[in-house]
């Protein structure tokens, strides 16, 4: 299964439904959608993959990543891995490591010298079953 970049039908293939099994999504119109779409669509560093299962065209996996433009390391870039998430019903199949793997695959496309990202304790060992390591820590500041 090769993932492939998010569409704006993607609203109607369940892709709110999946999010919601990641975090909090809200009630979002199909208007809102293909409009925040339309908007990530017009940035080439903004990438949302998808993979749908091939016979119902319901989306079961996602993953994004963006591209930071650097100054140091010589004007090179750094990957973010974000909002990684797989259907309950389809875990433990593979589908979260050819995600990685494919987002990887891209930054390095895109010239990042690295890719980073945050995860739980318990994502620990996935991420680093698709060959992450631990460094520092995060630290966040939420805005209510
Ligand atoms: N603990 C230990 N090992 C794990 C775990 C886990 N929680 N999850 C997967 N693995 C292992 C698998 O056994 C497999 O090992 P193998 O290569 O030796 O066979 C390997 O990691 C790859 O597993 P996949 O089957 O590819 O993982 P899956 O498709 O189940 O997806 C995911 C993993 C994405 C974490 C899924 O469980 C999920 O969607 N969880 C809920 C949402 C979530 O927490 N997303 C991550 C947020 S962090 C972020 O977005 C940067």
């Amino acid at each position: 299964m090769i993932p492939r970049l998010i569409e704006l039908s993607d609203y109607d293939n369940g892709y709110i439904k999946l999010l919601s099994q990641l975090t909090v999504v809200g009630n979002i119109t199909k208007n809102d959608f293909e409009r925040q779409i339309k908007n990530i669509m017009s940035n080439s560093n903004h990438l949302i993959y998808v993979i749908p299962d091939s016979k119902t065209n319901e989306i079961i996996a996602s993953g994004t990543l963006l591209i930071e433009p650097k100054i140091i390391h010589e004007m090179s870039n750094v990957g973010h891995i974000e909002d990684i998430v797989v259907n309950e019903n389809y875990r433990g199949y593979g589908l979260g490591k050819i995600m990685i793997n494919h987002l990887t695959e891209k930054a390095k496309e895109k010239k990042c010298y690295k890719v980073i990202l945050d995860c739980s304790e318990e994502n620990v060992k996935f991420y680093e079953k698709c060959g992450f390591k631990s460094k520092e820590i995060e630290m966040v500041k939420y805005f209510k």
